[in-house]
């Protein structure tokens, strides 16, 4: 049996905390390999000195996040196991080069897949390149294992908002491609999941397919590497830019910390039984929050008023054109680019989590409760200026 590991998506949110664990918890004789982009911007420090290869600025971007995850010591044996792979999903073959491809198919016996576009607001043939051709990629990559005579499983990052514009109860096991969907994320992300259950049903292949809600940070430091998704109107929200938000109070919000979800990925990716399953790693209907809950905790603790709530037609006919008119700068920008947030501010889909819970059962792996850590996620915003600047030392209490 193949016994490396590949992670795609490493230098991500998700990715390197996944990173952290692999390191952590594989024995040291196991490969660890992530796929990892070079960059595009990557330039040659003189005119005739050749840029950097694809494969040197993996290596090079890998060192760096080795070290951020507090391993700057590469030599050590569970670091040093880490192998860098220049390659990019969308392209065939993962644009992985022949001595590495080859690698990746004699060695590795279980793939996570993280590697994805989160934006909302990529046109759908860019979406579609990254996330679907992206998976393609790496379900054929299942196929050159298996054809080369080894074994291989798949861990895939989906996410629970496959679901689109549904509402009411989605179920773990549901999936439709041929439904509305709120951006070309969701959409791509469907897409993508349909691809790895045609191959797990056409193909027989090994997969276990992980659908996180929505990623905050860690629930007991309220740490995070990313600004983006929950985090970017909630900023908007702290610096009390948009006083009347397109929201409904009972609009629901399904958060999870990223250490609830690497535990729970941890947890199920090696069993044998979660193979053919699918886990809705969310708060689910007994934990999720509201809009409006959250807002008001997030007013008490910035301190600022609490917003005005109206329906988005309201909203979107009359005062956003009000708004376009007086507003300048940065509240005319909060107010464009907030526009893809408003679906999910009046998000009406709860996520069962009945086989999630079923199979973490007895492990003691569970979403902790939203009202319990979110004060800590704030409080990290502030003390870091957004991600701009190192955590100083935390002062008790609202904002400051
Ligand atoms: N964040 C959330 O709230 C959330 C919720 C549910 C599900 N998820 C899922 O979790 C996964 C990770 O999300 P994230 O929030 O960690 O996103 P992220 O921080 O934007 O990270 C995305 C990762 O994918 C890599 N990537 C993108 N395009 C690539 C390509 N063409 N080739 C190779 N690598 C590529 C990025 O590499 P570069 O560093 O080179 O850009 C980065 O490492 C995604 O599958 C996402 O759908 C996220």
């Amino acid at each position: 049996m193949n016994r490396a590991v590949l992670l795609t998506g490493a230098t991500g949110f998700l990715g390197r905390e996944l990173l952290r664990q692999l390191v952590e918890e594989l024995p040291t004789e196991q490969t660890i390999y992530c796929l990892i982009r070079g960059h595009a911007e990557a330039k040659s420090a003189h005119p005739t000195v050749p840029a950097p290869s694809q494969q040197a600025q993996a290596e090079g971007r890998l060192h760096q996040l080795l070290a951020e995850l507090g391993y700057p010591d590469l030599t050590v044996a569970k670091v040093a196991r880490v192998q860098a792979v220049g390659g990019d999903i969308s392209q065939p073959r993962l644009g992985a080069d022949h001595e590495h491809l080859t690698a990746l198919i004699q060695h590795v016996g279980h793939i996570y897949h993280g590697a994805a576009t989160v934006r909302f607001d990529h046109p759908l043939a860019e979406a579609r390149r990254i996330n679907v051709e992206g998976t393609r990629q790496v379900l054929e990559l299942t196929q050159r294992i298996k054809a080369a005579g080894g074994t291989t499983r798949l861990s895939y990052i989906g996410t629970a908002f496959v679901s689109g514009t549904r509402r009411g109860r989605i179920f773990e096991s549901e999936l439709s491609t041929d439904q509305p969907f709120h951006n070309t994320y969701e959409q791509t992300k469907a897409e993508a999941e349909a691809l790895v259950r045609s191959y797990m049903t056409d193909h027989g292949l090994q997969a276990t397919l992980f659908r996180p809600s929505i990623i905050v940070g860690d629930s007991k430091t309220g740490e995070t590497s990313s600004f983006k998704v929950m985090y970017w109107p909630l900023k908007v929200f702290s610096r009390g830019l948009i006083p009347i938000v397109p929201a409904a109070r009972a609009g629901i919000v399904d958060m999870v910390p990223v250490d609830y979800v690497i535990a729970a990925i941890g947890a199920l990716s090696c069993r044998q039984e979660s193979i053919g399953r699918c886990y809705h790693l969310c708060a689910g209907p007994e934990g999720a929050t509201t809009i409006g809950a959250a807002l008001d905790q997030a007013a008490a603790f910035f301190r600022v008023r609490k917003p005005l709530f109206v329906p988005t037609e309201t909203f979107e006919r009359y005062i956003r054109p009000l708004f376009r008119l007086f507003f300048r700068g940065k509240r005319r920008q909060a107010l464009d680019a907030g526009r893809v947030y408003v679906p999910y501010l009046n998000f009406r889909a709860s996520f069962d989590t009945t086989q999630t819970r079923q199979d973490l059962a007895g492990t003691g792996i569970a979403p902790p409760s939203v009202h319990d850590y979110f004060a800590k996620l704030m409080r990290f915003c502030v003390d870091t200026n957004w991600g701009k600047s190192p955590p100083r030392p935390s002062t008790a209490g609202g904002a400051g």
